[in-house]
């Protein structure tokens, strides 16, 4: 066997299968492509999937890559088995109706036995119970020896959700020969349960489509889809029994303990967190390098919890602060040599890490106490479970992802209420979604509409025209292909050619009108299906249209360019965002409609005004530079070379369309642009906010929609003067003034009020009377609200220094009553709580308190004289 590093086994077999003619592509993203039905990719083959099902033409029929994978099925294992991993990579040679079994199973033996050079009497082979074909061949091409062959069930037939799948043929590797011969598939399963055996690469000869109905569909021709996990293969190669100890992963994990300050293999909590951190910080490096952000949903949320369950695991460790980001370099070193990709995004890839560290640390200290006093809690109550609401608390205000909680719980032999967490969870989703009025995709984007005939070849005239003839080639009504659709309908109109453009990177849909003599339907939008095919979206208006019907498209001008000048205005935002504020602004998303655009960029910090003037400055100088707007097609290589910006989600086409505003802004787009920058008239960024963590968005328009903007302004500015009777010139001082006025005229009236409240003290304490030697004070006030009548009956106690004072005044439809007393006179009998009591039953309300001060409230203003005589007679019971 020969002593490989990763890095030269992923090599290795990469040019084996080069050197049968394969096609090498690099690792797809880890971001699915128009595959709803995946958060992440999960296999070699996951991303390969429409050319299997035959829905898109491959670059090749033989394609051989290494894939980036993850799977967090099974995260709780991560770390604490000798094999689970969230992220790993995938070798993998594909068929596209190309070869099949006979040439698969000789070069797979060829690779190992000849260039891994593993020795043939340490490998056993499983086919599928019924697959006499494979077993035929494995015997007649191979030199196996035929008792290795082990006929399997279930097992030797590989899907994974619904699509392509079909049986298999696995290899494994004994890693325990001394124990002898494995004779019978029964003892074969028994060695593979216990570890003896580990299977590491699988043959699947893919010839059926899985549906969502679980049928199983036969595929026009026969593939193959093989996957060789290369952390697994390493493992065997290096002679270690955990993947964690292959030279790339030994190297994040000396990192680890140089900074949690421990060593491997002492103790085996300890190891758990250093595995478990050099797993996921690895996964998280890549997730980002793809575009990924950290985020409460989706991929975003897979993200956020790998990375918070990290961080907590370098808390047990007892490493202080932030680390993560630091552990990325050993991440990207230790694999550079085939992901390029992650060296250019270093800085970026290690600032949203320490973005979503800094975060975490905030709260999980804090978060940690609570949750530890809940833990006391349940242990008191001698309860076991951690209710809802509680473990919603620690996710929202504290960060902390649900798993993550239950995992701390469990560590105590405790568990959580996942439904009323998930209860929780939906109603802030429910009040969310509420708030923003959500619609949904057009419902038909699964269904008919990808049935289309692939090879149908659509022509998209719209980069120069936007009318053309073409007929009717497809219609579509109620999720069903009709031969004809009448006044009234909607449906779905497919034809040869067309200028409409179908929504596609951040750039809407084109509407306009298709229509004949006989005829007339709006188009109300412009899709792809997943195959690629362009859907107008139409309401029929006159007459019908039937199957092969010539027409006219028209594509609904005034709109269309409208839809460039923001277009061509994203790029040169993106341009001048990155002169302003640095090279790791990246588009992250955009939208870019008729009325404005939106650009979704990273950025660490709020942009300030200054940095805003500048990008608007800067973009509006270049604009009226009129520079010409070009398209070149050229090879993504040519592209990338030429120095165009491309995006996080470049897919592997074999042309790209180049797009350059004169000399200042040049990125790879597949979008309709205007000819020249000038046309862009005006641009002005309209806001500028944050969507997530080290995301920001700006939102501005161009042309037409920004002469309105600043007309509207002025209109506004207008209106102002003149409702303020000033030229617009003196607006300023004018209203700098009228502040001051109001301003002084406050001080005025409050100098006013204080006269009258002193002037209403001394009318009051007129008004002493003696009641058995106390001197009280009980009268009615007008309009005084409450805070105001305490204050007032404070003021009087004080004044009289002993006695009574009672207070009642009615606001409104509501009476107030308050009683103060001095500490003497309480001593003499007299008790507030008493007398309000009694005043307040009166006035239709209740009420009561201590014996020196009292208040309560009343709903019958009209009997306050009444209450007020009660409030006497009442002092006067008191003190007798
Ligand atoms: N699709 C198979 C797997 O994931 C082989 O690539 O194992």
């Amino acid at each position: 066997m020969k002593n490989m590093t990763v890095n030269e086994i992923r090599e290795s077999f990469l040019k084996f299968f080069e050197g049968k003619d394969h096609l090498r592509l690099p690792s797809f993203p880890l971001v699915p492509k128009n595959d709803k039905s995946l958060l992440l990719i999960n296999a070699g083959m996951a991303p390969l999937k429409p050319y299997f099902t035959g829905l898109q033409t491959p670059p090749s029929k033989r394609v051989v890559d290494c894939q980036k994978c993850i799977r967090t099925g099974d995260i709780e294992n991560v770390g604490k088995t000798s094999r689970h991993g969230t992220f790993f990579e995938m070798l993998g040679n594909f068929s596209f109706g190309d070869y099949f079994k006979g040439e698969i199973i000789p070069w797979a033996w060829e690779y190992i036995t000849e260039v891994l050079e593993i020795p043939k009497d340490r490998l056993y082979v499983t086919i599928h119970l019924n697959d006499d074909e494979a077993n035929e061949i494995w015997t007649s091409k191979t030199d196996v020896n035929p008792n290795r062959i082990f006929r399997l069930g279930a097992d030797n037939f590989w899907e994974i959700g619904v699509g392509p799948c079909g049986p298999s043929s696995e290899i494994h590797f004994d890693r325990n020969p001394e124990l002898g011969e494995i004779k019978t598939a029964e003892e074969f399963v028994e060695a593979s349960d216990n570890d003896r055996v580990i299977e590491f690469w699988n043959l699947v000869f893919t010839q059926f489509d899985k549906d969502e109905e679980g049928n199983y569909n036969k595929i026009e021709h026969t593939n193959i889809d093989t996957g060789m996990g290369l952390e697994r293969i390493s493992t065997i190669m290096q002679g270690v029994d955990n993947i964690f100890e292959v030279d790339t992963m030994m190297a994040i994990i000396n990192e680890v303990c140089k900074k949690a300050n421990k060593k491997y293999k002492e103790n085996a909590n300890t190891d758990v967190s250093i595995r478990i951190i050099t797993d996921h910080v690895r996964s998280v490096t890549f997730m980002i390098g793809d575009g990924v952000l950290p985020s409460n949903e989706g991929r975003g949320y897979v993200l956020r919890r790998l990375l918070r369950r990290a961080a907590r695991h370098g808390r047990l460790l007892g490493i202080e602060g932030i680390f993560l980001s630091e552990l990325c370099d050993v991440v990207i070193d230790s694999c550079k040599s085939e992901y390029k990709e992650l060296v250019e995004k270093a800085d970026y890839i290690k600032k949203v890490i320490k973005l979503e560290e800094e975060r975490f640390s905030e709260t999980i200290d804090s978060g940690m106490e609570i949750l530890k006093s809940y833990i006391d809690e349940l242990e008191e109550n001698k309860e076991t479970t951690l209710k809802g609401e509680k473990v919603f608390k620690l996710y929202d205000t504290y960060g902390f992802p649900m798993e993550l909680t239950k995992e701390i719980l469990e560590e105590k032999n405790l568990n959580l209420d996942i439904d009323g967490f998930n209860t929780e969870m939906k109603n802030q989703r429910e009040r969310a979604r509420n708030a923003r009025g959500d619609s949904n995709y057009m419902g038909n984007d699964d269904g008919v509409i990808n049935k289309i005939d692939k090879d149908i070849e659509i022509e998209f005239t719209g980069y120069t025209s936007l009318i053309e003839d073409s007929k009717a080639m497809i219609l579509i009504k109620d999720e069903e292909f009709v031969s004809k659709l009448e006044k009234g309908d909607k449906g779905i109109i497919v034809t040869l050619k067309t200028p409409f453009y179908a929504e596609m990177g951040g750039q809407v849909g084109d509407k306009g009108i298709i229509c004949n003599e006989k005829f007339k339907a709006e188009v109300y939008d412009c899709k792809k299906n997943a195959g690629g095919k362009t859907l107008h979206f139409v309401n029929v208006v006159e007459g019908s249209v039937s199957i092969d019907d010539e027409f006219k498209l028209s594509v609904d001008e005034t709109r269309r360019n409208r839809i460039c000048k923001n277009h061509t205005a994203t790029h040169m935002l993106h341009e001048a965002l990155r002169e302003v504020l640095g090279d790791h602004v990246n588009q992250s998303g955009s939208y870019v409609d008729d009325e404005r655009l939106r650009f979704d960029f990273t950025h660490f910090s709020a942009v300030t005004e200054e940095e805003l003037k500048k990008v608007e400055n800067i973009l509006n100088e270049e604009i009226m530079k009129v520079y010409n707007v070009c398209t070149d097609v050229m090879t993504l290589e040519e592209a990338k070379n030429s120095g165009a910006v491309a995006l996080f989600d470049d897919k592997y086409a074999d042309d790209v369309r180049v797009v350059s505003v004169g000399s200042f802004s040049k990125e790879l787009c597949g979008g309709t642009h205007i000819k020249n920058s000038g046309e862009i008239g005006l641009f002005k960024i309209l806001s500028e906010s944050g969507v997530a963590a080290g995301t920001r968005r700006i939102e501005a328009t161009t042309g037409e929609k920004s002469v309105e903007y600043i007309e509207n302004k002025n209109e506004l500015l207008k209106e102002v003067s003149s409702a303020l009777k000033c030229t617009e010139k003196d607006l300023l001082s004018k209203v700098q003034g009228l502040l001051q006025e109001l301003k002084d005229k406050d001080k005025e009236i409050q100098e006013f009020k204080n006269k009258l409240t002193s002037g209403l003290e001394d009318e009051l304490l007129s008004l002493v009377k003696e009641v058995n030697g106390i001197k009280t004070i009980v009268t009615s006030v007008k309009d005084v609200d409450s805070n105001s009548l305490r204050n007032l009956c404070d003021k009087l106690r004080d004044k009289l220094q002993s006695g009574v004072v009672v207070l009642g005044s009615a606001n409104g439809e509501k009476v107030q009553l308050v009683a103060m007393a001095t500490k003497d006179v309480t001593n003499k009998g007299i008790h507030c709580g008493k007398i309000i009591k009694e005043v307040a039953l009166i006035a239709g309300g209740g009420g009561g308190g201590r014996p020196d001060m009292a208040q309560a409230g009343g709903k019958l203003p009209e009997k306050l004289e009444e209450a007020m005589n009660k409030g006497r007679e009442v002092i006067e019971t008191l003190v007798k």
